[in-house]
């Protein structure tokens, strides 16, 4: 398989192609930025995995590198400096995207995109209208990458409960800033002995760990190696499920028309709103079930109402700035 990753000499872009330059079944691992992917790749090449690397950079190799690629990942774009939120980087991102999902939807149109680039609340209807405007768009083939929520929901309520973080499965649904991320605490076992005042500072923790590391990084960016870790994780999984045929559950920012039947049981408890974060059941074809959300309890209920208004304004954003260009 052809992965592609745009942003590729970036923060995340490097080692998040370090990890997947590890996987079997990547056959051709093609590097995508506006600078420096010829030593990143010349670097990478050097390692004795099944992929071949590629360096392609500037705007004039862009449909070169995207060119039939089954999986397109994209952490392409500024990140967030301290007191900024993830909506602060839409003057930039948002261009940037659109003219990376452009290229997609004319080069590898059936290609599934991981959305990493902020704020993926906004990136993603990006996509998924661009893609539209070429009449190419499959909801099942689209993903925000919200792995990163649940590698630190994991890491946080396993220092609290005990247990290995590496097993220890968060879902996390909702969106992917702030308030939008809802973590379900009340679905992880060994949670219901914990104080209220204690699930939520872990529920505030997950939601703000972002800002952890932008503040401890001061002016150096955002997250980048757990990020890598969670972009890789996630396109394994994507992979895992298209080469082996065995259901892979991942909780992904989709769009609940993606599974008609999973997608309306998920309105029923969210109301109508297009981009969900949902536990999905990921197969050869991309969605393949959108799986229940469970049950909420009262204080994620709370959490859930708080979320969608802000979710709903980030998704229209997206969305808008497509529709109504030109
Ligand atoms: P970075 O600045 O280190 O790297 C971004 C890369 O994108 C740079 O190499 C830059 O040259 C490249 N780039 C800029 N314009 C481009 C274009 N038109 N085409 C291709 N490449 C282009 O930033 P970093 O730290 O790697 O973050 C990237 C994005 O990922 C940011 O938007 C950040 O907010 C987001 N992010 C998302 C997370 C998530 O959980 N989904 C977590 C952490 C960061």
């Amino acid at each position: 398989m052809k992965v592609t990753v745009c942003g590729a000499a970036g923060g995340i872009g490097q080692p998040l192609s370090l990890l997947l330059k590890q996987s079997p079944h990547i056959t051709h691992l093609s590097l995508y930025d506006i600078v420096n992917t010829p030593g990143v790749a010349a670097d990478l090449s050097h390692i004795n995995t099944r992929a071949k690397v590629t360096g392609h950079i500037g705007a004039a190799q862009m449909d070169a590198a995207l060119e039939g690629s089954d999986i397109v990942v994209i952490p392409a774009g500024v990140p967030r400096k301290p007191d900024m939120t993830r909506d602060d980087l839409f003057k930039i991102n948002a261009g940037i995207i659109r003219d990376l999902a452009t290229a997609a939807a004319k080069n590898c149109p059936k290609a599934f995109m991981l959305i990493i680039s902020n704020p993926v609340n906004s990136t993603v209807p990006i996509v998924a209208e661009v893609f539209k405007k070429h009449g190419v768009y499959d909801p099942k083939r689209l993903f925000g990458v919200t792995t990163l929520d649940i590698v630190r929901a994991s890491t946080f309520v396993s220092e609290i409960v005990g247990g290995d973080a590496a097993t220890l499965r968060v879902p996390v649904i909702g969106g992917h800033s702030g308030v939008t991320i809802i973590p379900l605490l009340s679905q992880v076992g060994g949670t219901s002995g914990l104080s209220q005042e204690r699930i939520e500072k872990l529920t505030n923790r997950i939601q703000f760990g972002g800002d952890e590391v932008v503040k401890a990084k001061a002016g150096a960016g955002s997250a980048t190696l757990s990020m890598a870790y969670a972009g890789a994780r996630f396109t394994f999984s994507i992979l895992d499920a298209i080469a082996s045929n065995k259901p892979v559950v991942e909780c992904t920012y989709v769009d609940l028309n993606s599974d008609a039947q999973g997608g309306a049981a998920t309105k029923k408890i969210t109301g109508d709103i297009q981009f969900f974060s949902v536990p999905v059941e990921l197969g050869p074809a991309g969605v393949q079930r959108i799986l229940p959300i469970g049950n909420l309890s009262e204080y994620e209920a709370g959490l859930l109402k708080t979320a969608l208004p802000e979710l709903n304004g980030n998704i229209v954003k997206g969305t808008s700035f497509i529709s109504q260009a030109n």
